[in-house]
């Protein structure tokens, strides 16, 4: 008889899920789900609204990742009053949103890193939980605590000074951008009081990823071997194969490095991917058409792009990418835990990249929007923080959005989340029928790596709590614990 397991709230994980692990009759993991129990259809209340209304109201979506909302939303309008996809914009435009981006990408992935992830490795998956968490890292490691704060304080305030405001900012508008910078800013941004000026924070990056490596070298069995698995992987490239968390084309590879997706254009992403429905989850699973539903699933995110790209576009991270790299001997890295690794990566990356941004003279003056002949259609993509994140776009003749697609970043990663759940759960179960805070932890641990948004995959509003069951072959529920979202 086949037993199940089911695990409630995953916490530190933004949004609400429920896990299920099914056993056999010898009480053998035989597969784990993540469901996601609630969905508001995001796509159809938008139906009717002025398109250009879009790149504010998408903000509702989610509280953790408004400014990516924000970002494709607007890319998918430029298209539609012909501005075009990408460089079409004024250089101030696309400088603009760039720096907004960058500004988003960096406080996301700090506050996963330092309140979400270090936690797990500083105590331990096993580790006492009440320390496994960000107060304990504030008790113990008060360093990390206080740079922490002030990372997310930089990254926020680059938000505010170019979208308007730190949430539901409205910076970027079909087109172009609504500001320029201000030469206060810039001052502020370079010059401020140690430590929030943009230096410290390439300096403050620099050491996070010391810190990493020195864990990674004590912690081998951790960080290599939990929850690793091959797979596909798919993000933006620019052109010429560097890492672009802005614009590009799309490229897929597979487990050996062969380009799967091969440099496409965003537009026509409908040819490429398609999304399967299962009838125990309201998230989708994406999978690429030419490979079909069952192989042809893909991560995306840090990782992904780590894989995907040839080379970073700043120098200091690149030389972190050059060791990340070689770590695995330039074939594609499927290590879960190397997400963490490769998040650092970014945030180096994103510190170096504000840097430009900010020492460019196009986003202190010239000219902010453009426009072209109007479209009815459009897509916008972005390297979201989480990994690729689409929106599409159809409008009327009275300018109302008529359809919306919204494929987002964590629900690309939907396979592999399962994939990594089922890894914890069979290393943890080992045979019991019951769920301990070890094996609940494990699957936590798994499903953070990939920093999920569920309340972006559901497309509903705030926080959601998950839920553990384990249940055998005839659905009889053998153990069943709740675990609070935070
Ligand atoms: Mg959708
Ligand atoms: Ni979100």
């Amino acid at each position: 008889m086949a037993k199940k397991v089911t695990i409630e709230p995953v916490t530190r994980v933004e949004g609400h899920g429920k896990v299920t692990i099914h056993l056999d009759d010898n009480n053998q993991v035989v597969q784990s789900r993540l469901h996601i129990v609630e969905f508001r259809g995001f796509e159809r209340f938008i139906q009717g609204r002025p398109y250009w209304e879009a790149p504010v109201l998408v903000q509702r979506l989610c509280g953790i990742c408004p400014v990516s909302h924000h970002l494709a939303a607007a890319k998918a309008l430029d298209v539609i009053v012909g501005a075009g996809t990408g460089n079409g914009l004024t250089p101030t435009g696309e400088k603009m949103r760039r720096l907004m981006h960058y500004g988003q990408i960096f406080q996301s992935h700090v506050l996963h890193f330092f309140h979400l992830a270090s936690p797990d490795l500083l105590f331990g998956i096993d580790g006492d939980p009440a320390l496994r968490n960000v107060i304990g890292i504030a008790l113990e490691h008060k360093e990390l605590a206080v740079q922490a704060v002030m990372m997310r304080k930089f990254g926020q305030e680059i938000i505010k000074a170019t979208a308007g405001k730190k949430v539901h900012g409205t910076g970027a508008i079909p087109g172009g951008i609504n500001k320029h910078l201000t030469q206060e800013e810039k001052d502020q941004f370079l010059n401020g009081p140690d430590p929030l000026n943009v230096d410290k924070m390439i300096d403050w990056s620099l050491g996070a990823l010391e810190f990493f490596k020195g864990y990674h070298v004590a912690n081998k069995d951790l960080i290599d071997k939990f929850a690793a698995f091959p797979s596909n992987h798919v993000s933006l490239v620019r052109k010429d194969g560097a890492l672009d968390l802005y614009h590009g084309v799309l490229r897929g590879i597979d487990n050996d490095g062969k380009k799967i997706l091969n440099d496409v254009d965003y537009q026509d992403y409908l040819e490429y991917i398609d999304e399967e429905v299962k009838s125990w989850t309201y998230m989708k699973f994406p999978y690429l058409r030419s490979i079909g539903k069952k192989d042809g699933w893909y991560r995306v995110g840090p990782l992904a792009r780590m894989n995907t790209a040839d080379f970073i576009p700043t120098p200091l991270a690149q030389k972190e990418f050059e060791i990340f790299q070689a770590y695995t001997g330039g074939k594609p890295n499927g290590m879960s835990m190397h997400m963490h690794w490769a998040r650092l990566i970014e945030i180096l990356h994103s510190a170096e990249m504000m840097k430009d941004l900010i020492n460019d003279p196009d986003i202190y003056s010239g000219d902010l929007t453009v426009k072209g002949t109007k479209q009815k259609e459009g897509v916008g993509v972005i390297e979201a923080p989480r990994g690729t994140l689409f929106h599409h776009y159809r409008i009327n003749d009275d300018d109302q959005i008529e359809m919306a697609n919204l494929i987002v970043s964590t629900t690309n990663n939907n396979t592999p989340m399962n994939t990594a759940v089922n890894l914890a759960a069979k290393q943890f179960m080992n045979g019991q029928t019951e769920i301990t805070e070890p094996m609940m932890n494990a699957v936590e641990v798994a499903i953070r790596a990939y920093d999920p948004c569920l309340s972006c995959a559901t497309h509903a509003l705030g926080k959601m709590p998950i839920d553990f069951k384990v249940v055998n072959k005839n659905g009889k529920i053998l153990d069943h614990k709740l675990k609070n979202g935070e």
